[in-house]
């Protein structure tokens, strides 16, 4: 486990860019932490260090989203071909989303997928989940706890 703590929301977004830049594809993250503990804002960094051009916005009314990571003029701009973002945040039991198929998802190798409020689903975490524990500490700043 690592730790870094973050003074402002553009710290948080720099932290998910570097993390989604050093993605291979097939990683799969899960974060916990409370209402406005950044998990958004650290995957709207994640997709952007992969690629995603597209806003990446709270799905929650969606359960699940994917972005397309395209290429720029022609050129394949990395490993990674998908963003699978997932708000667990309504959902009573895993079996919601497995309705939805996400499994296959978690098995692509060239797809990034993260769950935002993964404690409620936490039987559906695959073996090779990595972990993000976020906690606001004062109005600007976050712990983030990682994997
Ligand atoms: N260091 C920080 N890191 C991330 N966000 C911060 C930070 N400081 C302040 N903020 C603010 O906290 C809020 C975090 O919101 P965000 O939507 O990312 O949280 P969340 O964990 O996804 O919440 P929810 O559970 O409602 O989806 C934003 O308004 C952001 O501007
Ligand atoms: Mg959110």
């Amino acid at each position: 486990m690592k730790k870094i703590i973050t003074k402002n929301e553009k710290e948080t977004f720099k932290f998910g860019s570097t993390l989604g830049k050093s993605c291979r594809g097939g990683e799969v993250f899960a974060l916990c932490g409370d209402l406005g503990a950044g998990k958004t804002k650290l995957l709207q960094g994640l997709a952007t260090g992969l690629g995603v051009k597209s806003r990446v916005n709270s799905p929650t009314f969606n359960i699940l989203k994917i972005y397309k990571i395209g290429t720029v003029r022609g050129k394949n701009t990395g490993p990674v071909k998908g963003f699978c973002h997932i708000d667990a945040y309504r959902l009573k039991s895993e079996r919601d989303l497995i309705s939805l198929g996400v499994k296959e998802f978690f098995n692509q190798p060239d797809i990034v997928t993260a769950i935002e409020w993964a404690d409620k689903v936490k039987k559906i975490w695959p073996k090779h989940a990595r972990t993000i524990k976020m906690k606001q500490l004062t109005e600007n700043k976050r712990e983030i706890i990682y994997s």
